[in-house]
């Protein structure tokens, strides 16, 4: 962190003496006030619900400009990324820092795959759960079960368990997705096959039965693997904090990550695809493109509790960059599949475009995030909506893992204990149950 030029300098009404606070720069992006001596200083808290101006560690692994819907992994754009690199070499980046070369990638693919498969008792595990539980119910429970079976990659002070914590989550996600999946369809699950890549190796854990060879078909391998790129990280988000609050006591990587799945389960945040492809089936029940004028109305009535799902984010002021990838993904996979005309997507594209013209949206700035297009580009793919959040978190686990190993490393990290302001009843005597 470089000291700014300046400070910054608070003063009270109430003549109390002003405070200096000193202002440290990044490399780019909004400069920040150091604001760790402040309770010391002057017994007071600041207040921010939601993070709106907090920055809450310092973090080389992802920028974001929401205002231009700029998103950068180690500097590099999520277009080029998302054209010219794989999830592999996209893991490779967010995990080290660099792009691997062509021997790196082979090398930390190799070891990637040598790890996909999981415990076998871990299938027994799964058993307890009843077959239609929710996936992300599952999830978090498998997540957090791994802590269980792999002792020797739960020191998180280890630098080693770090490293092969790091590579088991990435290589088994894709395994414990696809056995959950397998697991409420009454399929039995497919081992990962070794010749197969990140992506394709997930498509033949969902998609292959003991019965018939599975051939992976290319454009959806690619697609896949997009999705995967450009869901791999996105700075301080709900699921990643949540990440560094859990791994910030100390607790094991798979326990920490494990937290992460739950927070991401819930509808602001990565159950929005889910979310936003169920809002599409319910307007094309009622009537497709003719409903949408009276959908939009309800959106806007603040008493409805409807939102445009897959639209908005804290962020992002300006088209989320993500969603244009995902808008070609989701051209090419239709396209493929003979699917051009799908009734859901032309759906979406007419929503998308009366939603951008529209002034509620325009003035507050609300443009389509990721999630608009994904659960379409999912559900084409043959992926179950309940199954969209999960594939989500498979994708999200290669930042929330490189995110919580950079604050293991930083010496400035500290359990994360936020301080309230206190609006309860101040102290009182118990008074004896007759009086009461
Ligand atoms: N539909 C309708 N109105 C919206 C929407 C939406 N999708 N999103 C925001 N607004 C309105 C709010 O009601 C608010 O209006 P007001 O100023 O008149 O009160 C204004 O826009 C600002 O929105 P906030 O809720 O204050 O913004 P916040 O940053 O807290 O929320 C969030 C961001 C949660 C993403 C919100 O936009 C939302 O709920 N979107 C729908 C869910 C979604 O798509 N989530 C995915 C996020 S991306 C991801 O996790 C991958």
């Amino acid at each position: 962190m470089k000291l700014a030029d300046n400070k910054a300098t608070l003063s009270f009404s109430n003549g109390s003496p002003d405070v200096e606070l000193p202002v440290y720069q990044g490399t780019v992006g909004p400069d920040v006030i150091d604001i760790r001596k402040l309770y010391a200083q002057t017994g007071m808290f600041t207040y921010d619900p939601g993070f709106m101006s907090t920055g809450s560690c310092q973090s080389a692994i992802t920028y974001i400009d929401g205002d231009k819907g700029e998103l950068l992994y180690r500097g590099y754009p999520i277009e080029q990324l998302a054209t010219q690199c794989d999830f592999m070499e996209t893991c490779h980046l967010l995990l080290y820092g660099e792009l691997p070369n062509a021997e790196d990638k082979r090398k930390f693919s190799r070891t990637v795959t040598m790890h996909t498969m999981v415990n076998e008792q871990m299938q027994f595990f799964l058993r307890g759960f009843r077959r239609d539980a929710h996936p992300m119910a599952i999830m978090t429970g498998l997540v957090g079960a791994l802590s269980a079976f792999y002792h020797d990659s739960t020191d998180i002070n280890n630098p080693e368990h770090r490293e092969i914590s790091a590579i088991r989550l990435i290589a088994k996600m894709p395994t414990l997705v696809a056995m959950a999946y397998k697991y409420n369809a009454g399929q039995p699950y497919i081992y990962p096959k070794n010749d197969l890549s990140y992506a394709g190796n997930f498509l033949h854990m969902m998609f292959a039965t003991p019965c018939e060879e599975y051939v992976v078909n290319p454009v959806l391998e690619r697609a896949l693997d997009r999705i995967f790129i450009l869901h791999a990280d996105h700075e301080q988000n709900a699921s990643t904090s949540t990440v560094r609050l859990c791994g910030s006591s100390g607790t094991n990587p798979f326990a920490a990550i494990a937290a992460g799945v739950a927070c991401l389960w819930g509808p602001a945040h990565g159950g929005a695809n889910e979310a936003a492809l169920n809002m599409l089936h319910d307007i094309q029940r009622q009537g497709g493109v003719d409903k949408i004028g009276d959908f939009i109305k309800q959106v806007k009535d603040k008493n409805s509790g409807i939102k445009l799902m897959g639209f908005g984010h804290r962020v992002y002021k300006n088209y989320d960059p993500r969603a244009k990838l995902m808008q070609e993904t989701c051209k090419e996979v239709l396209g493929e599949l003979g699917l051009q005309n799908d009734p859901l997507f032309k759906l979406a594209m007419a929503l998308e475009k009366i939603a951008l013209e529209d002034e509620y949206f325009v003035s507050r700035k609300l443009y389509p995030n990721v999630d608009f297009y994904s659960g379409i580009v999912q559900r084409a793919i043959g992926i179950p909506v309940g199954l969209f959040t999960a594939v989500f978190a498979l994708a999200r686990t290669v930042g929330w893992i490189a995110q919580l190993n950079e604050m293991i490393g930083d010496p400035e990290y500290k359990i994360g204990r936020p301080r309230q302001l206190y609006t309860g009843a101040i102290r009182r005597d118990v008074l004896d149950l007759a009086k009461r």
